[in-house]
C-alpha cells in the first residue's frame, strides 16, 4: 500500500489511503479509524507520519477527534451550488435532510445605517432582526441574521420564521424572489458562534452575507450568515470566455 520509494511523502500516502477507504464505504460516517499505533503497524510506518496525516485530515474536515474516545470519519461536506438562489429550507430538502431552525431573535428595531442603505430605505425605517441557528437533520449547520423592512412583510412572525421565510415570501404574499448578490468570506467562530455552531472557538467559518431583491428589483433581505466550513464547500461551473 505505501511505496516508500514513491516521491510523494508517506504521511500524504497515508491520507490517500484513507481517503480511498471512506470513498468505498469501508469507513462511514462516524466509524472510528484506527488508533495511531494500529496504523502506524499496519503501515509500517512512524506513529508520527501516522499523526501528520491524520492531522491533516482534521484540519480539511474529513476525520475529527473527540478527547479522550478516539478519531472518526466526518460527514461528507454540503456541496452547495454558488448558481441559484435557493433556500435552506429548499438546499436540505433536495439532499433528502430535514431542515429545522431554533430562533433565538426576533424583534423589530430601526434600521441600523448600513441595513438601511442596502435595503434602500429610511435611517428612521423599522426592520426585523431574526437570528435563526439551522440545522440539518439536527445537525447546526449556519447561525443567521436577517433584516427585512417590516414595510415589506407586515404582520411577520416568530412561527413562520421557525419554517422557510422564502415559502412565506412566496407562496403567502405572493412576491417574486429575483436576485441576491453575495459575498463569501473566510473568517473564524468567536465564542458565541462556536457554541452555537457546535464547533471548538476558532473553527474555520464561511461567512456569507446575501443582499436580496425581489423581481421589480426592491430589496426584501440583508442577510448575514456564518456557516460550518467542515460542513461545507461551494462548487461552481465556470466557463472560459
Ligand atoms: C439561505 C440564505 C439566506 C436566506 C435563507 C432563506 O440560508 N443564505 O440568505 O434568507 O436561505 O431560507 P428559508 O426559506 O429556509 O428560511
Amino acid at each position: 500500500m505505501i511505496d516508500k520509494q514513491s516521491p510523494l511523502p508517506i504521511y500524504y500516502q497515508i491520507e490517500e489511503d484513507i481517503k480511498q477507504r471512506i470513498a468505498d464505504d469501508e469507513y462511514r460516517p462516524g466509524d472510528m479509524i484506527s488508533s495511531e499505533r494500529e496504523l502506524s503497524e499496519t503501515y509500517e510506518v512512524s506513529r508520527m507520519t501516522v499523526r501528520q496525516a491524520i492531522t491533516n485530515m482534521v484540519n480539511e474536515g474529513v476525520l475529527f477527534r473527540e478527547k479522550g474516545r478516539g478519531t472518526f470519519v466526518a460527514d461528507k461536506k454540503i456541496e452547495q451550488p454558488l448558481q441559484g438562489m435557493t433556500s435552506f429550507t429548499e438546499d436540505m430538502k433536495s439532499r433528502g435532510m430535514d431542515a429545522s431552525s431554533k430562533l433565538l431573535i426576533f424583534e423589530q428595531i430601526t434600521a441600523p445605517f448600513d441595513i438601511a442603505r442596502k435595503l434602500q430605505i429610511d435611517e428612521q425605517a423599522d426592520v426585523y432582526k431574526i437570528q435563526r441557528i439551522r440545522y440539518a437533520d439536527q445537525k447546526p449547520m449556519a447561525v443567521e441574521t436577517t433584516f427585512i423592512p417590516v414595510a415589506m412583510l407586515p404582520g411577520l412572525s416568530e412561527r413562520v420564521v421557525q419554517g422557510s421565510l422564502y415559502d412565506y415570501i412566496e407562496k403567502t404574499k405572493k412576491l417574486q424572489i429575483g436576485k441576491a448578490s453575495q459575498m463569501i468570506e473566510a473568517t473564524t467562530a468567536d465564542q458565541n458562534q462556536s457554541s452555537l455552531l457546535e464547533v471548538p472557538p476558532l473553527s474555520a467559518i464561511l461567512y456569507i452575507e446575501r443582499n436580496s431583491f425581489l423581481t421589480d428589483g426592491t430589496p426584501f433581505e440583508v442577510v448575514k450568515s456564518s456557516y460550518r466550513a467542515d460542513r461545507y464547500k461551494f462548487i461552481s461551473d465556470i466557463y472560459r470566455a
